[in-house]
């Protein structure tokens, strides 16, 4: 059966974007830079962001166009060994997608309520106590909330009728799902510039707090956002190259999605800063106060601040349907590696009904995160998935990539290909730059949650966490090293490597 197609390269970049472009753009990028010293935060972000993750998208872009197959299949293409990174990269995916929707249907329900804007007097306690009643410990699961319930279904109908016919219905959905949020946050910016205090929002985003440079933590956090915010480690581009013509252009894509996703980023945190300024002058807190909130930020922190401006329902609709819009087109791109996986080793069976069987399971694991106790289960699922697998996993395509393939082979590949050309320093990106930093960041990742329980959960909870971690490692290793005939493939390697 042949591979489907994205209809043209312009609709591929769109989808690109849309996966880069999300929830992490507008909700974490923000606080990130709030809490680890403003502009200071900005100087390891971009450095990261073009010497790490741009590589790295090219890389992937490289290798799924290349491969013409799913995560799994494309990398054991390339080598038989590495076939576990692909599982790991789907298992990945599969489990960020199962709670980022869950994300979505809180906005879901605070964009059906946001006209009556009833969290105006207490934030706070309306997402934690009302939206998501939530229960004292995670140990109290409390049954399911189901008003949320009822969202995520209506959120995964959504996501399975953007993506059920593949590349092809993706690609119109795009045409809207990219440019709508954008959009609206350009009404946002114009808003927020007529608020009184918003220029000391925008000081405290750009003036560096130059000693946070010197805190480990924030390179660690810089880095893992760079990667998260374009998508790349989870095989997600992988995937969507591989429904790339095989000669088409690789590095003026890679190049516009990821300034597109950079500059939206900045743009971003210049809307929310105002916004903070204002929030900060309207109740005389200061504003690294309120920027320091962390990911309370856009359930307790921006609702609060949109309450207090005049016509507070319509901005405050039109904030929870941007973060619908831009989160959409990610969620959709984060479960394609499953079915594009499934499709490799099924390749008979029809991709509308994986697409349904993929969206169910992922709905019927997020209705852990429904329960009342669902959001400590996000927070640790999130810590542990978006760190230690996002790590591994391009830990071992930069191997693959740079050592095992060749740097220099994709890279002569890649030029012959593409309009735009890049010079040898991407050898050394995807060779040095990228396993180096990636090892610091395992390691010292690893010494503080070894050092410190994760948020003080308790063990049996944290070893949930580390189960997210070792069960697809385990599985990764036994695919790459065990039996592997059910993963076999017609074309050899060899004329592959040409
Ligand atoms: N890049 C998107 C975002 O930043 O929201 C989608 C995404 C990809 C989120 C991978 C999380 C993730 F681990």
């Amino acid at each position: 059966m042949s591979r489907q197609q994205w209809s043209s390269q312009t609709v591929f970049i769109l989808a690109a974007v849309g996966s880069a472009v999300g929830l992490g753009n507008v909700w974490r990028f923000p606080y990130l830079a709030g809490r680890y010293g403003g502009g200071a935060f900005l100087i390891p972000y971009l450095l990261a962001f073009v010497l790490l993750a741009t590589p790295m998208l090219i890389l992937e872009l490289a290798i799924g166009q290349r491969m013409q197959r799913g995560p799994i299949q494309s990398l054991r293409r390339m080598h038989p060994a590495f076939g576990g990174v692909g599982l790991v990269a789907v298992t990945s995916a599969f489990l960020v997608v199962a709670y980022y929707a869950v994300v979505m249907a809180w906005c879901l329900l605070y964009l059906v309520r946001s006209l009556g804007v009833p969290w105006a007097d207490d934030p706070e306690g309306y997402f934690f106590g009302q939206v998501l009643q939530i229960s004292d410990s995670i140990g109290q699961l409390g049954g399911f909330n189901w008003p949320i319930l009822i969202a995520l279904a209506v959120i995964w109908l959504s996501i399975y009728f953007c993506i059920w016919q593949g590349p092809k219905s993706v690609g119109k959905v795009v045409l809207y799902t990219v440019p709508i949020p954008v959009v609206v946050l350009g009404v946002l910016f114009v808003r927020s510039l007529f608020l009184p205090g918003f220029f000391d929002g925008w000081r405290v985003y750009l003036t560096p707090v130059w000693s946070a440079m010197l805190d480990p933590a924030v390179w660690t956090a810089a880095a893992a956002q760079a990667f998260l915010t374009l998508s790349v480690a989870f095989a997600i581009m992988l995937t969507y190259a591989s429904y790339k013509q095989p000669d088409e252009d690789i590095v003026k894509s890679s190049w516009l999605t990821a300034i597109a996703d950079l500059a939206i980023s900045l743009f971003a945190g210049f809307v929310v800063f105002a916004v903070l300024g204002y929030m900060a002058w309207s109740t005389g807190v200061t504003v690294q106060d309120v920027a320091a909130s962390g990911p309370g930020l856009a359930f307790v922190v921006f609702p609060k601040a949109l309450s207090l401006m005049p016509l507070a329902g319509l901005f405050s609709a039109l904030f929870f349907f941007m973060l619908l819009t831009l989160g959409i087109d990610s969620a959709f791109s984060l479960i394609e590696p499953t079915v594009a996986a499934v499709l490799d080793i099924q390749p008979g069976r029809k991709s509308t009904h994986i697409a349904g069987w993929a969206c169910l399971a992922a709905f019927l694991v997020g209705t852990l995160y429904t329960t009342k106790a669902g959001l400590y289960f996000l927070d640790i699922v999130d810590h542990f998935v978006t760190t230690y697998n996002a790590i591994l996993v391009a830990l071992g395509m930069a191997l693959l990539g740079g050592w095992v393939f060749g740097a220099e082979a994709l890279r002569r590949y890649v030029n012959d290909i593409s309009d735009w050309q890049i010079g040898r320093w991407w050898n050394g990106a995807i060779k040095w730059v990228a396993p180096v930093v990636l090892v610091i960041l395992l390691a010292t990742q690893l010494s503080t949650d070894l050092r410190t329980p994760y948020e003080g959960y308790p063990a049996w909870a944290l070893a949930i966490g580390w189960g997210t971690v070792i069960l697809p490692v385990g599985a990764g290793i036994a695919l790459s090293f065990g039996p592997k005939a059910k993963f076999d493939d017609e074309s050899t390697d060899s004329e592959l490597t040409d």
